[in-house]
């Protein structure tokens, strides 16, 4: 493209440098003022000047202020990508979190008038401000939705061996924001400074910042606007949210490129659909995993975790999980097996299998130094480990002492890793549990900056690798794990992650408590988790450190119910921690529960396959239903479990009753089907036997009967609950068969029935798609809050003879599976 930039006005320079100066003062103070504790003396920031040039390769689109360089993407057309290059050199296009940019073809142009520049989709525009280089965003109707405030700029350290680099923004005064993983606040971000650096953070605290998982993804709703920012940079990185100064949200890392991916909603389900369009989604889980885990540091020696699986055998409370953390192993050498403890664990991992549960091994980066040991032996050959600048290895002291650290940034360690899973996966091993994995190193915390890494052929000190390097250990654990188990889905769990760690494995939230104040930390821990691209997440029920008495510990395994991930697990010095150590009422309440989740496991499938397919969160917190309403963007108690339960855990001890906010519409009281409307907050009872659920008008939601495990019978039949609604309502069945990945090759059943209704008739249309057929043959019907007796029932046009009318006012009848349409009259 020819560029006809006019040539610059002198008194446009003039004002221009004076504002930079101005700029420059402001931010050096800004930089002293929060980075005492860096060390590093404050070095002359430079911004960018004035664009003069517009290139144009392809779908790229280059400006230069005549040093340096900004590459405009556009990715789709909700999405576009922004990189700076201080001088003009851009580094090669890599990266952990997007392995791959969407190819879609997508039109867009570019545009220049005395202003601007101007790259526009049929969605988004990217302005590129002639007088000063600021850009900004905006939608189809010229609202603008995201504004520089500074120029973006870098700060040349040579002391500190890199660039820094910088992006500012406007915070408008209403303007909200949610995001970025874990972090243990408010779920509002708004007013807040946060950091990303994976980090070790046992017994973390409220506010504590960093902790395990680095997600530099954030969603911003202003004006009922929604946009996301994903600044796709692995350095030690920083988020403003108008903590600093009302009027400016910032984020800058301790080197790297700038770069960052502006995302465009307008509504937030929006953006975080597209966030996993360019990270990925996880794959279907195995279905078993939905089920209970027991976790616990540590069951040993083999009799007893004999005793803890006949024990929920025994209460009657479900299980598919148990764990063995590290005392399994002989001195916490990876891959090995403490034979004392453990004489025949194919043995014994065959025996519980044989009984419903899948063992779960956990393995941490830590490589013992011993030279008769072979997995170090091995490593040591082939280089596999990490090494400082000067060329010794990285060592630090974990679990089992004095440790080495396989460099996961190396494709050729992930394959020589991946491929030791192969005697534990013989042995019937399911699962792996990957932790420590920030890397964490007794005393120092991590490793020191200059350790160098591979990054896949693209090199890196840890200053790069460090947030990545979990990431890089289950991606090796899983794709290790895929290639033995064959078709088989394997499952993971891993402590440490960054953007993207969603495609490789599952998380949870690391060493919380047990006390209130974590159930309250956790409940907003997982909503924040699932918007941020994590949807398989969960907390250690009961907490980890600490003692929770009977009612926590019920408290916890309620909100456990329903996050996507259910674990009970606890550290090694705390008192029997299993759903029945309470006693009653607690173990009937637990059971109740843990029972309520297995009933719901087609539910969770199916809302899982709505996340693998489509990108949506499995939880939902209220401000992704109304984000118009500015209230909503501090709601954090209540969310909904897919789209079609709400859930408000109880988080305090004793309460009997609490409020609750009903997104507008009409839900059903879970417990008694009693009729609510929405748009308000209503009080509800709150015994310890029951919480707050709530199902939203015109649902379906499938049914399993309980069962102590996952497929420990076949399903004879599939229990739809039908709840009345006087408007269109659609709802989604997944069915596949729950462990291969044959829905790869579109093996699958996704069902969706469309209810509707008037007084006096209620329509059921079902329609499929994909090639499974599932083994049961009938549905059993059970419509909830039908303002009618029905005098007649027709399926595809005939009549159905048998229905049954309850006292509680549900009508149930069975029918076949394929039914298409369904009537029911007054
Ligand atoms: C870490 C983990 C914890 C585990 C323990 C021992 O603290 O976070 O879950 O039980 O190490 O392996």
């Amino acid at each position: 493209m020819e560029s006809n930039t006019p040539n610059p006005n002198p008194e446009l320079i003039t004002s221009k440098l004076t504002e930079i100066e101005n700029l420059i003062e402001e931010e050096e103070e800004f930089h002293h003022l929060n980075n005492p504790a860096d060390g590093i003396k404050p070095v002359v920031k430079k911004y960018l000047g004035v664009p003069n040039h517009a290139d144009q390769v392809g779908n790229k689109f280059y400006f230069t202020d005549g040093d340096a360089k900004v590459e405009v993407v556009v990715v789709t057309d909700e999405i576009i990508r922004v990189r700076l290059a201080p001088h003009s050199v851009f580094l090669e296009d890599f990266s952990y979190g997007v392995p791959k940019l969407p190819t879609r073809q997508v039109s867009f142009s570019l545009h220049e008038d005395e202003n601007e520049f101007r790259v526009s989709t049929y969605k988004v525009n990217c302005h590129i401000r002639k007088k000063d280089f600021f850009i900004s965003f905006s939608d189809s109707n010229n609202h603008v939705t995201s504004m520089d405030a500074t120029p973006m700029h870098w700060e040349e350290n040579v002391q500190a061996g890199g660039y820094y680099v910088f992006c500012t923004k406007t915070c408008a005064p209403d303007e909200s924001f949610f995001g970025l993983g874990d972090k243990p606040t408010e779920l509002n971000l708004r007013g807040k400074r946060l950091k990303n650096w994976n980090t070790d953070a046992y017994s973390f605290q409220w506010n504590q910042d960093p902790l395990y998982r680095s997600i530099p993804f954030y969603i911003s709703v202003n004006e009922g606007i929604a946009h996301g920012i994903f600044f796709d940079n692995t350095f030690k990185a920083q988020f403003d949210f108008g903590s600093e100064d009302r009027t400016k949200t910032s984020f800058w890392a301790d080197g790297g490129e700038l770069q960052y991916y502006y995302i465009h909603g307008p509504h937030m389900m929006d953006v975080v659909k597209s966030y996993h369009t360019l990270t990925g989604t996880h794959p279907m889980p195995p279905l078993w995993a939905l089920g209970y885990h027991q976790c616990r540091w540590s069951y040993y020696p083999e009799a007893k975790v004999r005793k803890i699986a006949r024990g929920f055998r025994e209460n009657k409370i479900p299980c598919d999980g148990i764990y063995l953390d590290i005392d399994y192993m002989d001195g916490y050498r990876c891959f090995t097996w403490n034979r004392k403890y453990f004489p025949d664990p194919k043995k014994m991992i065959s025996e519980l299998a044989a009984d419903g549960f899948k063992t779960v091994v956990i393995i941490d980066p830590g490589i013992r130094v011993d030279d008769n040991y072979s997995v170090f032996k091995e490593g040591k050959e082939k280089k596999y480990f990490c090494r400082r600048s000067d060329d010794y290895f990285m060592e630090g002291h974990v679990w089992p002492g004095r440790c080495q650290f396989p460099d996961f940034t190396n494709p050729e360690v992930r394959e020589w890793w991946g491929g030791l899973f192969d005697e534990l996966v013989q042995m019937g091993v399911a699962g792996v549990w990957n932790d420590m994995n920030e890397p964490a190193v007794f005393g120092a915390g991590t490793f020191p900056d200059d350790v160098r890494h591979q990054y896949d052929g693209y090199r890196g000190s840890h200053r790069k690798a460090h947030n990545v390097y979990g990431m890089q250990m289950v991606r090796s654990t899983y794709e290790g794990l895929r290639k033995i188990m064959k078709n088989k889905r394997p499952f993971t769990i891993t402590r440490a992650g960054y953007s993207g760690v969603q495609r490789f494995s599952s998380v949870w939230t690391g060493d919380n408590v047990a006390s209130w104040e974590h159930l309250k930390i956790g409940n907003i821990q997982c909503q924040r988790l699932s918007i941020s691209g994590i949807p398989f997440c969960g907390t250690d029920i009961g907490g980890f450190s600490g003692e929770p008495d009977g009612e926590l510990f019920t408290r916890w395994i309620q909100m456990g119910t329903f996050s996507p991930f259910m674990r009970a697990h606890s550290a090694g010095d705390t008192k029997e921690r299993e759903p029945w150590s309470f006693g009653e009422p607690f173990t009937a309440i637990n059971r109740k529960f843990i029972e309520l989740r297995y009933r719901l496991i087609p539910y969770l499938y199916s809302t899982f396959w709505e996340h693998h397919r489509y990108g949506f969160p499995i939880l939902r917190p209220i401000v992704m239903h109304e984000q118009d309403t500015v209230m909503n963007h501090f709601r954090q108690d209540e969310f909904t479990y897919g789209d079609k339960i709400l859930v408000c855990p109880v988080m305090e001890p004793g309460q009997r009753k609490r409020n609750v906010y009903l997104p507008k519409g009409k839900w059903y009281n879970f417990w008694t089907y009693e009729v609510v409307e929405g748009g308000k907050e209503v009080s509800v009872e709150t015994p310890l036997e029951t919480m707050p659920l709530f199902v939203k008008a015109g649902s379906v939601i499938p049914e399993y009967p309980v069962m102590q495990y996952v497929g420990q019978q076949e399903i004879e039949e599939v229990k739809l609950n039908i709840y009345y609604t006087d408007y269109e309502v659609n709802s989604f069945l997944f069915e596949d068969y729950g462990e291969t990945f044959a829905y790869e090759q579109d093996i699958y059943l996704e069902k969706k029935f469309v209810v509707n209704g008037d007084a006096k008739t209620v329509t059921i249309d079902q329609s499929l798609e994909g090639l499974y057929t599932p083994r049961y043959d009938g549905y059993h019907f059970n419509l909830i809050g039908f303002p009618f007796k029905p005098s007649k029932i027709t399926v595809d046009g005939k009549d159905v003879k048998e229905f049954q009318l309850n006292d509680d006012n549900t009508i149930e009848f069975k029918y076949t599976k394929t039914f298409k349409h369904i009537e029911i009259s007054k």
